[in-house]
């Protein structure tokens, strides 16, 4: 019997709730369920896709249903095009068509767009309804289903509508993850790296040697060797969720007023130039994590170039990036429309970029863009993209 890990989300001013974490915790969500949700809750619908739910939907719906409740479930398409409005009119429409009531709940069951779904269709259904997530990949498990953020994408961008509705409880079962594409896991990697590089040197420590023993095993990706090391990961993933989790205690809504160490914000390192990426592929090329993991490059070079970083810094999360697996190849992207897109970042405050920058692993510093000058930047950028791209492989 592997150990369950928990841990505890406590966002000041609301309920508390708890994340729990183990190798077989699927087993599980049907009694925190019935543990969580008010005692006449009755009906529960599981939002998921198609792929996911032909691997884990049936378990699911099984301990649920062993657990007293009426289960329905409905499945939305697979990707980030689909987290939109119009979907989540369906969900809600199919929340009318079983009936839930005030008390009864939805289940948000795959990555983070299911969990980003779900949860604004649950925020918003009789002005809120709890729920509960169930995340089956890496960047979902350690970031997108802990802290509450919901939201779908708009055409003028992502995640422009949604709502802080915190979930009654997350179960994280790290047997997802042995059927989840490497890119994935990549991506997952990068969000994980980034949350070590601002929050703590030991969290970035602790990513960094389950990575290396990861590329020490990289032949036997295998269900037998996820489990080997099934505690291990467990425990990692509960270190990252509990720094995420401390974030979120004491920023839940991200203040736009607060510009220190420990303020939401600093879980935007890297994102600045990886919404620029993502959206000058056309949301293509990379992963949003692998973006990411490009994008903490160009924050670091700044604050290398700003004086403000050592280079030995710099060159651990160099390191620690390529540890977490190829990135698709990003040196040949346009570099003016690249800066373009940086300028015009949705978290500009008063119309100035807020860089996310490190003074050193496991300490970010917010700097506007006001004080960078564009020279700096654009040599950033370009060392940084160039740092991974040595293999030239275009990511899909
Ligand atoms: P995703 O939800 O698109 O999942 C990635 C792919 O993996 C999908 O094709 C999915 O069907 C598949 N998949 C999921 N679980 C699987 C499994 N166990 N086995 C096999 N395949 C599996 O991507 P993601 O990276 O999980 O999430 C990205 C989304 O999360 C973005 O929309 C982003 O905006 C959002 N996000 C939200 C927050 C937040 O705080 N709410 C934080 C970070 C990211
Ligand atoms: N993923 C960033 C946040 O939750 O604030």
């Amino acid at each position: 019997m592997k150990q369950m890990q928990r841990v505890s989300v406590r966002p000041r001013g609301r309920e508390n709730y708890e994340i729990e974490i183990g190798a077989n915790a699927l087993d599980s969500v049907g009694r925190v369920a019935r543990h969580t949700l008010a005692p006449h809750a009755r009906r529960i619908v599981v939002v998921s896709n198609a792929r996911v739910f032909s691997l884990y939907g049936a378990g699911v719906v099984r301990d649920l249903r062993a657990a007293g409740f009426n289960i329905s479930h409905w499945l939305m398409g697979e990707g980030e095009r689909h987290k939109n409005l119009r979907t989540a009119e369906r969900a809600l429409a199919f929340f009318s068509a079983c009936k839930l009531e005030r008390t009864d709940a939805v289940v948000a069951l795959g990555g983070g767009v299911v969990g980003d779904l779900a949860g604004f269709a649950a925020a918003v259904y009789l002005r809120g309804i709890p729920f509960l997530q169930v995340p089956t990949t890496l960047l979902a498990q350690i970031d997108a289903s802990v802290g509450g953020k919901t939201a779908v994408n708009t055409r003028d961008g992502k995640n422009l509508i949604g709502a802080f509705h915190q979930p009654r409880a997350v179960v994280i079962s790290t047997e997802t993850l042995s059927t989840l594409p490497p890119r994935e896991l990549t991506a997952g990697w990068c969000e994980a790296i980034k949350q070590g590089a601002v929050g703590s040197r030991r969290l970035f420590e602790q990513t960094r040697r389950f990575l290396i023993a990861e590329r020490m095993n990289e032949t036997a990706r295998s269900l037998e060797r996820t489990h080997g090391r099934a505690d291990e990961l467990a425990g990692l993933i509960a270190a990252q969720c509990s720094f995420k989790a401390k974030i979120v205690a004491d920023d839940e809504r991200e203040d736009v007023g607060r510009t220190d160490a420990r303020s939401r914000r600093i879980l935007n390192f890297g994102h600045t130039a990886a919404h620029a990426l993502e959206a000058i592929t056309r949301y293509r090329r990379f992963r949003h994590g692998e973006a990411v993991g490009y994008g903490m490059l160009v924050a670091a070079e700044i604050s290398q170039r700003l004086g403000m970083l050592d280079a030995s810094e710099l060159e651990s999360l160099r390191v620690c990036v390529r540890l977490a697996g190829r990135l698709p190849r990003a040196d040949d992207l346009d570099e003016r429309a690249l800066l373009r897109s940086i300028a015009s970042d949705k978290k500009s405050v008063g119309g100035h970029v807020r860089w996310v920058l490190l003074e050193r692993i496991g300490r970010a510093r917010i700097v506007s863009g006001e004080q960078i000058p564009p020279r700096v930047v654009r040599c950033a950028l370009r060392a940084a993209l160039a740092a991974n791209s040595g293999d030239k492989s275009e990511g899909n």
